[in-house]
């Protein structure tokens, strides 16, 4: 049975790492979300050491925060990051969560099924609520919150005219999880609130 899980990344998947961030520059698409700054690193292992830094990084704008691959069948899908706590710029607009899919796995489940996991994640951190926020015109990413129980607070224009729809989970409507690795049926079946 398919299986997604979300992997810290290491040196060993260097060559999934790029093959992951090329399909998006071959795409036009040269942010990548969720991805703790691989779209532009200079290589992969200084990125490596640069997102075991963000770990425990806690100094002007940066808050503590873990970058994950989600892996499925040993592809890496997409990526996510989880921030520990909330600054004054994620509360209004970068929010807990931020994540992105590759452009050839997009509306195959799989965001969904990733912030599912990282709200276990969060759960882990001692995260009672999780702020996830996203453009107002992002249907995929606002449908991906709703699923996994997401609360409209409000939504906040912001500078370049874009407007940010804000979202509270709580995550204690996530079911615990005894397994590192859950699968995709128990995600769909159990665990996302329909
Ligand atoms: C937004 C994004 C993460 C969605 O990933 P995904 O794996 O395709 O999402 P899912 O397959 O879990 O789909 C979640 C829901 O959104 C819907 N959806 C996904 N993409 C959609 C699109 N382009 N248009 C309309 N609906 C869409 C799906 O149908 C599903 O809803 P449903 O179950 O009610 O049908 C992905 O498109 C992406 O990486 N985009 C670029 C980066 C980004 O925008 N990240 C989020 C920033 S807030």
């Amino acid at each position: 049975m398919q299986q997604l899980k979300l992997v810290f990344p290491t040196l060993e998947m260097e060559k999934q790492a790029i093959d992951y961030r090329q399909e998006h520059f071959d795409s036009g698409e040269h942010e990548i979300h969720g991805d703790g700054g691989l779209d532009h690193a200079a290589n992969y292992s200084e990125w490596i050491g640069k997102i075991k830094t963000d770990l425990t990084r806690d100094e002007g704008t940066f808050v503590p925060a873990t970058t994950y691959f989600a892996v499925v069948d040993d592809r890496i899908v997409g990526t996510i990051q989880i921030r520990h706590k909330l600054n004054d710029f994620l509360l209004g607009y970068g929010g807990h969560i931020g994540y992105g899919v590759r452009p050839s796995e997009r509306r195959k489940g799989y965001a969904t099924k990733m912030l599912t996991v990282a709200l276990e994640k969060c759960r882990e951190l001692g995260i009672n609520r999780a702020l996830v926020t996203c453009d107002n015109d992002n249907i995929g990413s606002l449908r991906t919150i709703i699923k996994n129980g997401g609360i409209l607070e409000n939504e906040l224009p912001q500078e370049d005219g874009s407007v940010t729809q804000r979202y509270w989970i709580a995550i204690s409507s996530v079911k615990t999880l005894t397994s590192k690795t859950i699968t995709l049926r128990a995600v769909r079946e159990s665990v996302i609130p329909i």
